[in-house]
């Protein structure tokens, strides 16, 4: 990966951190992006000391906020000449509902719309990079999920788990969606389920961080460095070089929900998405819809 500049959201913690590591040690150049500045200069001064000749930089940007993507690519734009590969990673599960400044739902935000809209601002510069790679990590759970179409902001009906699986599923979707419309551009998108990993992330839904994180370990869920793993494959394997429009597991390529796997949902999620965006998007690639 020398060479080759990388950024990776939810880099301060768990898998995105992991991944991170992995890049730098295979000597890229890589982004981390996180909300805390704290938190992120922490796991950047770490990652950095890693041999391999890599490099690790800080960006902060936090994902539920439309404003904060825009300035996020333009600092992404005006720092870096090329982007090879784009890793939408972050994710948060609140316990009660709760609404981002564009007055969407968090995790509908967070999870979904940020890799969307992030995807779109820096497209431009992806391309004029190819051969160039979008990674999203979604999660087998997509299969459990369901695109409520008429309450997308679960402003009716809210259960962290519902919108949980809801934005896996959007994940999903909007990846095979992406790969169709970037067919032929060197750009490719697949998505994966990176294994049941002992993180913060399940700890910070059920509200006790240490407990549950000495639960996990007991029940020796592997930990973020093991959760990487396909991240990291999706990435950089040159045997993936040009597959596109695909979903993994730790295990190898694999198949992913029928919903899922639905075109007529894949593009209608496209549409509203596009209708949800709040700010200009006079930088971003149009990615016009294929007739
Ligand atoms: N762990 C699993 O078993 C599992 C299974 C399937 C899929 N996944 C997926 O794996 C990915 C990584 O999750 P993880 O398990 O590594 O959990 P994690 O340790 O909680 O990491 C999530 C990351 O997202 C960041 N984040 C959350 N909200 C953000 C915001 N508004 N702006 C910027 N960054 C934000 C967090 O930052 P802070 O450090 O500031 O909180 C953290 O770095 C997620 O997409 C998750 O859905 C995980």
């Amino acid at each position: 990966m020398r060479g080759r500049v990388c950024l990776v959201t939810g880099a301060s913690s768990g898998i995105g951190r992991e991944t991170a590591r992995g890049l730098v040690r295979m000597g890229a150049r890589v982004i981390l992006v996180a909300r805390d500045r704290s938190r992120g200069e922490a796991a950047r001064a770490e990652i950095a000391r890693e041999p391999g000749g890599g490099q690790a930089e800080l960006l902060v940007a936090d994902l539920s906020s439309q404003r904060a993507l825009v300035e996020l690519a333009a600092a992404v734009r005006r720092t870096h000449p090329r982007l090879h590969v784009l890793i939408h990673n972050a994710a948060i599960i609140p316990r009660q509902r709760e609404v981002t400044v564009d007055g969407l739902e968090m995790q509908f935000a967070v999870n979904h719309m940020a890799p969307f809209l992030l995807t779109r601002l820096l497209l431009p510069l992806l391309r004029a990079s190819a051969p160039a790679r979008i990674v999203v990590t979604a999660s087998q759970v997509e299969a459990r999920g369901q695109i409520a179409w008429e309450d997308l902001q679960s402003e009716r009906n809210y259960t962290p788990l519902g919108a949980y699986f809801q934005s896996k599923l959007a994940n999903v979707l909007f990846t095979y969606e992406l790969a169709r419309r970037l067919t032929g551009t060197g750009v490719t998108a697949n998505c994966l389920h990176p294994g049941v990993i002992d993180t913060n992330l399940l700890c910070d839904y059920l509200g006790q961080r240490r407990a549950v994180g000495r639960l996990l370990n007991r029940l020796r869920y592997p930990g973020p460095a093991e959760g990487a793993r396909t991240t990291l494959r999706l990435a950089s394997d040159p045997a993936l070089e040009g597959v596109s429009g695909r979903y993994f597991r730790p295990e190898g390529e694999a198949l992913s929900s029928p919903a899922s796997r639905d075109p007529q949902a894949q593009r209608r999620l496209w549409q509203v998405s596009e209708e949800l965006i709040r700010v200009p998007l006079d930088l971003a690639d149009p990615l016009d819809p294929i007739a």
